[in-house]
């Protein structure tokens, strides 16, 4: 428009200045509009995948008992498909269901699922320091280091098998002390696991009756027991809000500060007696790389992620592998006809003269057999941990945004229909070929799968084998009460598939 129009068009009447400008704030308004339109509908990316419609701010929480999450969560695929997008609050969560579809997730997509993403509730206990939590270039060199420090310190070879046997002797002899009265096994199984951590972390084993030891046991297993709680799921769900407000789930909080106080007097005790020239446990091994590192400011070589990485073992080795040996024992205890043939492995292939070793595993199909469908019955990691897609990519034809949590659910696949026949029942034969030879399973998810899946798994096979086969190589396990009344299901309104308490008697043979 040239001067003269524009001016006679300013200077025009009153009304028709008035029509000018409403058109223009209606142009403005309909263009501003078409670009909203346009913006919104390029950020919404397509072809997600479908699931329940949420409710605002509460998202899907409403649709599943939040103290059994899992079956619900499986549930809920029969009718939106083996993925899915769940709303908590307002974070969408890819659900992943069925061995096909959590494969395709964790081992055929590579790295695609790799980040653990940002679960709230642990950013506000650990941090996002360590392995467990951490993300990218952090999580890749802390898993590196710790698992080639385990490495040099023995894990998967002699030095830490020797470790397991020792402390399972410690556990025999425990056994024996208490042969004629019936007793609680959790306990003293959580002591001779934590033990296995603690000698390759801090470099010692601990008596059973340490009170420095038992400490740490309790604030450990505290945390974990009161997480499983629903005031522990509202903490998860709400952490920001739930650390202010009064409640049991303040005990969580309590005794992860005095957890992280432990860990790092721990760090302290270290360094005033540190030796660069004898690193003698993983503590001392990332001091050393702490002080090669010193000039390098882009360095994961902190100490917040020693503190986060010693808190990780120690909580993920700890409590998943006790739990899963207090499952064995009842089981056995349901199971006599069981625990005999597994005597009898025992006794052909160990004997009654030395100790049972990793090596003998390979004669023993029956008690692989049995431990792998332990595992798969207890199930106690029913929805994995969380991951987060790194990338945008595609899973089961969907379009997943790069971000997006994901959570796989193991108890589908080790429950899957298509690989095990009873997959609700204990049953030792879905791991055992017609010629009573061991006969693995793809299906076998319990430490997840892929190049994130559990870190300890070589560990945490080992403890279970040689603990289990030392003591039934000296013990016969007897229930309180009659075998039909024990109840190996999982205690009901709980996230983590936890057996039930119960009492036993250990018979020396
Ligand atoms: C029966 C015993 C155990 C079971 C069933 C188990 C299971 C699992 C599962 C399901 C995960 C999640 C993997 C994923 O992100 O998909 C995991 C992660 C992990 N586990 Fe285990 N675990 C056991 C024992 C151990 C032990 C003994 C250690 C100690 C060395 C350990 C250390 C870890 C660590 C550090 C991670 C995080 C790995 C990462 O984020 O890169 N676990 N475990």
């Amino acid at each position: 428009m040239d001067q003269n129009r524009a001016e006679t068009a300013a200077a025009g009447t009153p009304r028709m200045g008035m029509s000018i400008g409403a058109t223009l704030l209606l142009t403005t308004a309909v263009t501003l509009l078409i670009y909203l339109i346009k913006s919104w509908k390029k950020k919404e990316p397509r072809n997600l995948p479908p699931g329940p419609r949420p409710v605002p701010l509460l998202g899907n929480i409403f649709q599943v008992n939040l103290t059994e999450l899992h079956k619900d969560l499986v549930k809920l695929s029969e009718k939106y498909g083996p993925v899915y997008m769940f709303q908590v609050v307002n974070l969408k969560t890819l659900i992943v269901v069925g061995y096909d579809t959590v494969k395709e997730a964790l081992v055929d997509c590579g790295d695609a699922f790799n980040d653990r993403g940002i679960i709230e509730i642990f950013s506000v206990l650990f941090g996002d320091h360590g392995i467990v939590m951490s993300n990218g270039e952090r999580w890749k060199a802390m898993r590196r280091f710790s698992l080639m420090t385990m490495r040099n310190l023995g894990m998967g070879k002699r030095n830490v098998e020797m470790r397991i046997q020792e402390e399972a002797q410690f556990l025999r002899e425990r056994f024996m002390q208490i042969q004629d009265t019936s007793f609680n096994p959790t306990y003293i199984l959580g002591l001779a696991v934590s033990n296995v951590i603690c000698s390759v972390v801090f470099g010692e084993r601990y008596d059973y009756e340490d009170k420095n030891f038992l400490k740490l046991l309790s604030y450990n297993r505290e945390i974990f027991k009161r997480l499983n709680t629903f005031a522990g799921q509202l903490l998860g769900m709400f952490p920001r809000l739930m650390t202010c407000l009064p409640g049991p789930h303040q005990k969580i909080l309590s005794n992860n500060v005095k957890l992280k106080k432990f860990v790092k007097e721990m760090i302290k005790e270290h360094k005033d007696t540190f030796d660069e020239s004898c690193p003698r446990d993983l503590i001392d091994f990332f001091l050393l790389k702490i002080q090669e590192e010193k000039n390098n400011s882009e360095t994961e070589f902190r100490e917040e992620n020693l503190v986060g990485t010693v808190i990780d073992l120690f909580f993920a080795g700890t409590e998943s592998t006790t739990m899963t040996l207090r499952y064995s024992l009842l089981i056995l205890l349901k199971h006599p006809e069981v625990q005999e043939k597994l005597q009898e492995e025992i006794d052909r292939v160990v004997g009654q003269n030395r100790f049972p070793s990793a090596d003998d595993r390979a004669q023993m199909p029956y008690t692989d057999a049995v431990i792998h469908e332990i595992q798969r019955f207890a199930d106690i990691f029913p929805i994995g941990l969380t991951r987060a897609a790194q990338e945008d990519t595609t899973l089961h034809g969907y379009h997943i945004p790069k971000g997006m949590m994901m959570v796989p659910m193991l108890t589908s696949v080790l429950k899957d229909t298509n690989h095990f026949k009873n997959p609700d029942e204990f049953d030792p034969g879905h791991f055992l070929d017609e010629n009573g030879g061991f006969k693995k399973s793809e299906a076998f998810m319990v430490f997840s799968a892929g190049k994130r899946m559990c870190m300890g798994m070589s560990l945490a096979r080992m403890e279970i084998f040689l603990f289990i086969t030392t003591l039934l190589q000296k013990f016969t396990l007897k229930p309180t009460v009659d075998k039909e009344l024990i109840d190996i299901r999982p205690v009901p309104n709980t996230n983590g598939s936890q057996p039930y308490d119960y009492e036993m008697f250990a018979v020396p043979r």
